[in-house]
């Protein structure tokens, strides 16, 4: 089993602009794969943690296999967490091997992003990712590091693999990439992007949430009304640019939904919300709109085993998490910053148009 070089060979000016750590190596049983995490500075006070696994098919090189970057959504659901131990990782949340580990067909290469979320956290109040440009610039910073450091990475295949809200940053992401590769700043073989139950047209899925439910009889007609009427509101805030208001009119929709369905979980429509979630019998929302779609959208991305293993045996594994990073997906300070300044409802549309627009020129 060999190790991953320690050191990279960056010059001087260049390790001070990206504040490289020393970073850790952990070889796992020969059966276990190879793995390697690091942080990356992205700017002064914002630190980035990533996670990368090596495939462990038992009949291909790791370089013979794609690299996939897993983006979690929220924003504030930890990549290298809830994405690793409940998703596609090796392990699952008892530690134990996961039968359908997306490791057998690719390296992995969790990320919490953006800084706020997980382990990555920032040293100074304010400095969380306020904006998609910032969230992108991040992200290239810690790319940048991550390839030039792993050249056996920059020819095979990359592609960004992104969850919810996940979807809305890939597409800022993805854009920027693009341009860094073509620039040469960053030698990456970026190969494609997939996006799964993706944030990206928010307005698009509060218009289909009443029409949906009532299909399969989760609305009877009073409630679709009912429904359709705040949709229709969202709807409106948007066409007049009124951003702020749209959003809170969207967790009034999902307020009206809980209400009409007895507590529908928006992630899985068989079940009910878990009692933290649930609505308030009245329908009137305040400033803290933004604290009750973190409690809808984020909570359950950061549930209690969960954290408990990410800040026992995993923080005491990875060696290199401070003691002040509070814990997993810890801030929903971070998360309702971002939801509050860039929940533009119209925004990673338009980033994404410009994404293809860009792409259809090159060979994607
Ligand atoms: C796998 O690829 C690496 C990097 O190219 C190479 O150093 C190593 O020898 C390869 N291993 C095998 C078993 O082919
Ligand atoms: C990207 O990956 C594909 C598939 O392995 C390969 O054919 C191609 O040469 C690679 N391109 C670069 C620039 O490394
Ligand atoms: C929302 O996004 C649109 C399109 O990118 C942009 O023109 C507009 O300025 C943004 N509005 C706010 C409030 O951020």
């Amino acid at each position: 089993m060999e190790l991953a070089p320690r050191v990279c060979l960056l010059s001087l000016p260049l390790l001070l602009l990206l504040g490289l750590s020393a970073g850790a190596t952990v070889d796992l049983p020969p059966d276990e794969g190879k793995e390697v995490w690091d942080y990356v500075t992205v700017r002064k006070d914002a630190h980035m943690f990533w996670w990368l696994y090596y495939a462990t098919s038992p009949c291909k090189n790791f370089t013979e296999l794609p690299l996939v970057m897993w983006l979690q959504g929220g924003p504030g659901g930890s990549s290298t967490g809830f994405g690793n131990f409940e998703e596609i990782g090796p392990l699952d949340c008892d530690l134990k091997p996961r039968k359908t580990t997306w490791l057998q067909s690719a390296n992995l290469l969790f990320v919490d992003n953006p800084v706020g979320t997980g382990f990555s956290y920032v040293s100074k109040d304010g400095e969380y990712a306020k904006d998609l440009s910032t969230v992108a610039s991040d992200m290239m910073v810690l790319l940048q590091s991550f390839f030039s450091c792993r050249p056996e990475f920059q020819t095979i295949p990359f592609y960004i693999f992104s969850e919810s809200y996940g979807g809305k940053m890939a597409a800022g992401i993805a854009l920027e990439l693009h341009k860094a590769i073509q620039q040469g700043t960053i030698k990456c073989n970026f190969s494609g992007v997939a996006l799964g139950d993706s944030w990206i047209s928010p307005v698009d899925s509060v218009l289909s949430w009443g029409p949906y439910l009532y299909s399969i009889s989760l609305l009877d007609d009073q409630g679709l009304a009912e429904v359709s009427q705040v949709a229709e509101q969202v709807l409106d805030a948007v066409d007049k640019g009124l951003y702020k208001e749209a959003t809170q009119l969207w967790g009034k929709a999902e307020m009206v939904i809980e209400q009409n369905t007895d507590g529908v979980n928006f992630y899985n429509i068989l079940t009910k919300t878990a009692p933290m979630s649930t609505m308030k019998s009245s329908l009137e929302f305040t400033q803290s709109h933004l604290v009750q779609l973190y409690q809808r959208h984020v909570r359950h991305l950061n549930r209690d085993d969960l954290n408990q293993l990410m800040n026992g045996p995993i923080r005491t594994k990875l060696k290199i998490i401070p003691k002040d990073c509070s814990d997993l997906g810890c801030d929903c300070e971070g998360s309702c910053q971002l939801l509050s300044a860039e929940n533009n409802l119209t925004a990673s549309v338009a980033a994404w148009k410009s994404f293809l627009l860009q792409k259809s020129t090159a060979d994607f």
